[in-house]
C-alpha cells in the first residue's frame, strides 16, 4: 500500500498532484476511456435547480468540473484547490469566455477561505477521498453552503458486481499504475489512486458521514457499474450547531 500516514497525507497528496498536473487531464480521460466527462456532466446537472447563484467547485484541480458547471448554466463558479500547479494548468487551458465565470482560488478544503452561507451549491469531484480530515471538510462545506443549498460529491467506489468487481480491481491495481506511470512519470501517484480507492469509505459510510456533519436528505446512486457514486445532501434551514 502507498497510503501515507494521516500526519503526512496533506503534503503527500499536494506533492503528487503537483507532479502529475501537466498530464492529469489526459490521463483522466485515457484511464476512464473518456467516461469521466459523462460523470462530471451528471454531477453538474445535479445543480440545475440553482441557475443564478454562486457554486463552489472544491478540489477543482485543473477545472474540468468548473467548466462543465459553467457550460451547462453560465454562472459564477469559485474553483478552490490547495495545489497551485493544478489550478495553474487549468487556468492556462481555460476555454475562451470561461474566465468570466470561473474564479480559481488556492485554498484548503478543510479551512475554506469563504464566508458562511455564501454558495448555493458545492461540487467535489474525486476530492473527498484526498482530504485528510473528511469530517472537518464536510463541516466546512456545510458552513459555506446557504440554507437550502446542495452538496454534490462525485467519488470513486468499488464495484460490487461479482464478475465486474474483480476485473476492475485488477485493472486498478495492475494496469492503471503502469499506464499512469508511463505517461506522467510518477507511477506512485497512480498506485496511491488505486490504494486510496480500495481503502476509502463505502457509499453507505460516506452517506452516514454527510449526515453526521449535518447534511439532510442525503442520497447516493452508482454510475458505470459502481465505478463511481454520486452523493447529494442539502443544508437544512436551521442554524448550524
Ligand atoms: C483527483 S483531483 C480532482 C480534480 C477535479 N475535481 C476533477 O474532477 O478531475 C483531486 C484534487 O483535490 C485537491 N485536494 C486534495 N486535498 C485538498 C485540500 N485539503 N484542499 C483543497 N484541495 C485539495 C488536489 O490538489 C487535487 O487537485
Amino acid at each position: 500500500m502507498t497510503l501515507p500516514d494521516p500526519g503526512e497525507k496533506k503534503e503527500f497528496v499536494h506533492h503528487k498532484f503537483s507532479a502529475v498536473s501537466e498530464k492529469y487531464d489526459l490521463l483522466n480521460s485515457l484511464l476512464s476511456c473518456y467516461v469521466d466527462h459523462y460523470w462530471r456532466w451528471i454531477a453538474a446537472r445535479e445543480l440545475s435547480a440553482y441557475p443564478d447563484e454562486r457554486i463552489l467547485d472544491l478540489c477543482a484541480g485543473t477545472l474540468p468540473l468548473s467548466h462543465e458547471i459553467a457550460r451547462q448554466i453560465p454562472r459564477p463558479v469559485i474553483a478552490i484547490d490547495f495545489c497551485f500547479d493544478m489550478l495553474r494548468y487549468g487556468t492556462r487551458h481555460m476555454k475562451k469566455g470561461m474566465e468570466k465565470f470561473i474564479m480559481p482560488v488556492c485554498g484548503d478544503g478543510e479551512r475554506l477561505p469563504l464566508a458562511d452561507s455564501c454558495c448555493a451549491g458545492i461540487t467535489v469531484a474525486f476530492g473527498v477521498r484526498n482530504l485528510t480530515r473528511l469530517d472537518v471538510g464536510l463541516r466546512e462545506m456545510l458552513r459555506v453552503l446557504r440554507p437550502g443549498g446542495k452538496l454534490v460529491i462525485l467519488e470513486f467506489s468499488r464495484p460490487s458486481n461479482p464478475l465486474f468487481g474483480p476485473v476492475y480491481m485488477y485493472y486498478l491495481h495492475h494496469i492503471l499504475p503502469h499506464i499512469g506511470g508511463l505517461i506522467s512519470g510518477d507511477s506512485e501517484a497512480y498506485r496511491y489512486l488505486a490504494d486510496s480507492i480500495e481503502a476509502f469509505y463505502s457509499p453507505l459510510e460516506l452517506a452516514a458521514m454527510m449526515e453526521a456533519a449535518g447534511f439532510q436528505s442525503v442520497r447516493y446512486y452508482p454510475l458505470t457499474m459502481g465505478i463511481v457514486h454520486i452523493h447529494t445532501g442539502i443544508r437544512g434551514r436551521q442554524a448550524i450547531a
